[in-house]
């Protein structure tokens, strides 16, 4: 029998996620030399090598990613039970824990703001990243909840629509389209374009619709964010697609335009997302019920 604490697991586990003593020394508020200790014990315990250390990289052994991926599971549920063990108490706290893609920061701070100054006791890990990164941290089942505009097709999940998600066309507003009408969709085959990093849903939805109508993408610059998208735009560097979520702190910004282009805007939507049969902890439950009840407030107004 492994005399093991569950410090020594919640530790091991940050060290295997963040592949850095000093980044689990912060994210759990101790210092380096605690999580090495913690490791060492736990280590001498299991009777195995559980990590190793080339130059500054951190790598899990087999014994190490088979730990990684039990503890992972056990913490998971670990925090269930705590968190039904307060909510038994009355109390709405706890952890939780999302993964967003990049363009959902245009909205989720504003429904995350309402949601924490209702329930104080919950706190809110957010993750933004992109699509591809999104999938991985799904595939491993590492967060409570995902928000996403394209849920994959091949894994076993179940989604839920919650807000409208318009992908429009955007160009400077001094642009020869700018005042036209159903500009017919083949004429934007003349015309360069601002595209995301690989990876994003905003690039793969993109060069979907050019495919799907046969028509060429000719691309000027790829741009790691929607926000240096949409300078290069008001620029005049090119066009983009982008999300119209895109546009909600600013529905006044004068550089730019949103071009009348047959077909468009796409009409797509804002996923919340989770692996099929998950069983959901008690606050992330209670943030489901939040975003249904409370979703039009949200929306952004015409
Ligand atoms: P992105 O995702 O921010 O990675 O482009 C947007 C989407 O999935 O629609």
């Amino acid at each position: 029998m492994m005399h093991i604490t569950l410090r020594q697991l919640q530790t091991f586990e940050a060290v295997a996620r963040l592949r850095s003593f000093s980044r689990a020394a912060e994210e759990m508020h101790v210092t380096q030399p605690t999580v090495s200790k913690q490791i060492r014990l736990l280590q001498e315990q299991v009777g195995l090598a559980l990590l190793e250390q080339l130059g500054k990289k951190i790598f899990l052994t087999e014994a190490g990613e088979r730990l990684y991926t039990t503890c992972a599971d056990w913490l998971d549920t670990w925090g269930r039970f705590e968190q039904n063990v307060a909510d038994l108490k009355g109390l709405k706290q706890g952890r939780l824990k999302i993964a967003a893609v990049t363009t959902t920061k245009y909205f989720m701070p504003r429904i995350l703001g309402p949601f924490c100054a209702e329930y104080p006791g919950i706190d809110i890990a957010l993750e933004v990243i992109n699509r591809d990164r999104l999938l991985e941290r799904l595939s491993r089942n590492q967060d409570d909840l995902y928000v996403m505009g394209v849920p994959p097709e091949g894994l076993d999940i179940e989604s839920e629509a919650f807000m409208d998600n318009p992908l429009v066309v955007l160009a400077a507003a001094s642009h020869p389209m700018a005042q036209r009408r159903q500009i017919p969709f083949s004429e934007l085959a003349q015309e360069t374009f601002l595209v995301r990093e690989r990876g994003s849903g905003t690039r793969m939805t993109m060069e979907r619709v050019f495919q799907e109508r046969g028509t060429p993408l000719r691309i000027k610059m790829e741009l790691g964010s929607n926000e240096a998208i949409k300078q290069a735009v008001a620029g005049g560097l090119g066009l983009a697609l982008l999300s119209r979520s895109t546009l909600n702190l600013e529905p006044h910004q004068t550089d730019l335009c949103v071009l009348d282009v047959e077909g468009f805007p796409i009409m797509r939507a804002w996923y919340v997302v989770r692996p099929r049969g998950k069983q959901l902890s008690v606050v992330a439950a209670t943030f489901l019920a939040f975003l249904r009840s409370h979703i039009q407030l949200f929306m952004p107004r015409p």
